[in-house]
């Protein structure tokens, strides 16, 4: 019998072979001066390789700045020039050498963005500090630690939607078979997604029509950059926790289904992110919810994050129906084995990597 983790699911081109993928998680370890600006090191390679020797079907890596200014901090990697192609190849090669498929999450921090990673300050750094100036649909801060952003007009807003779009070019150039764009968490797209954070009279803001003009431009781009063979993801926050004047559970049962038309093939299905107080009712599986109403109601593949640590608990929501993957973030930090360990407990074969063959079996 085979469990429904270690089934394997095609998207478009690609078919990866389990359910149990790595979400993206930022790891604010690249420099942030000089040519290897934003390009991935030594830490990456480790800490991505060490993953994939773990063996879940994908690996997102974390949110990857389409441009300097969309970093949300000054030590993001990005994918906006040949140098961070190039150190990517290394990190892509070896997933694929451990029989993982690797992708990467594009992401823009709009007002978010220019942070300490590292949480030894709050809000926007200053000039001083290696900050920028940060950008987002309307001058309104995300709270009194960040600074009000610059409102972007809209030749600016097609760069972002052509930035993405390279973005994506790059990714394939640097060995990533999925590309996921960053909608979520309060940064840019959600952001003006989000009636809390879009307050524009124009093209790109009021109805949910405009409101999700960005995002759906940024999909379009996205798949003809990447063509029809390659999958795109698109992370949401499905909702800001703040309804109904925030960004809503509705709401992005609407764009998911958008989405679907403009060539998203799966929905990562997070929440939150764009609100300082929101509260959030975080507890095991608690955005698996969300992830089964969309997939139910639209159709549209999802894929579910948050507090899933157990092998019952991802096994259960994939029987479910509650979503086609499970995105597993902290866990992965803390055992990069669990896939494999998840493999054992289902009966199913998920060797270890060769070099460590004779591990397989503890001594009686
Ligand atoms: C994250 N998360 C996150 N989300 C995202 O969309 N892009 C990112 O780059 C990051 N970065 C990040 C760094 C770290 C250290 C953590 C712990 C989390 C959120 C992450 O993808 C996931 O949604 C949450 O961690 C919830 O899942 P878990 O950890 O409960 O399995």
């Amino acid at each position: 019998m085979t469990s429904n983790l270690f089934t394997p699911i095609t998207l478009r081109g690609t078919t990866i072979p389990n359910r149990i993928w790595m979400a993206p998680m930022c790891q604010y370890s690249a420099d942030d001066t000089g040519p290897a600006t934003g390009a991935p090191n030594d830490w990456h390679l480790q800490h991505y390789g060490s993953r994939a020797a773990g063996g879940p079907g994908l690996i997102l890596v974390e949110a990857t700045a389409i441009a300097p200014e969309g970093r949300i901090s000054p030590m993001d990697l990005g994918i906006w020039n040949d140098t961070q192609v190039e150190a990517h190849r290394r990190i892509t090669a070896f997933m694929r050498g451990q029989g993982v498929v690797p992708g990467i999450q594009i992401a823009h921090a709009g007002r978010k963005a220019a942070t300490d990673g590292l949480g030894r300050s709050r809000g926007t750094l200053s000039a001083d500090d290696g900050g920028w100036d940060v950008v987002g649909p309307s001058p309104i801060a995300f709270d009194g630690d960040h600074a009000v952003p610059h409102e972007l007009t809209v030749a600016e807003i097609q760069g972002v939607v052509t930035a993405f779009a390279e973005a994506a070019k790059r990714a394939l150039a640097a060995g990533y078979e999925v590309v996921e764009v960053h909608g979520a968490h309060g940064y840019l797209v959600h952001e003006f997604l989000s009636p809390v954070a879009n307050h524009r009279d124009d093209a790109y803001g009021g109805d949910f029509e405009r409101r999700a003009r960005l995002p759906l431009e940024i999909a379009d781009a996205v798949r003809a950059a990447v063509g029809e063979q390659v999958p795109v993801l698109f992370r949401l926050s499905a909702t800001d926790w703040i309804e109904p004047e925030g960004w809503t559970a509705d709401q992005t049962v609407r764009l998911a289904a958008l989405l679907r038309e403009h060539g998203v093939d799966l929905v990562d299905v997070s929440t939150g992110g764009n609100l300082p107080d929101a509260v959030i009712p975080s507890g095991p599986g608690y955005q698996v919810p969300f992830a089964e109403r969309i997939r139910r109601e639209t159709g549209m593949p999802t894929a579910a994050v948050g507090i899933i640590t157990e092998v019952q608990q991802a096994e259960k929501i994939i029987a479910d129906g509650g979503a086609d993957a499970v995105l597993l973030g902290r866990e992965l930090l803390r055992n990069p084995y669990w896939p494999r360990q998840a493999a054992h407990e289902l009966g199913e074969e998920h060797p270890l990597p060769r070099q460590y063959r004779r591990a397989e079996r503890k001594p009686a």
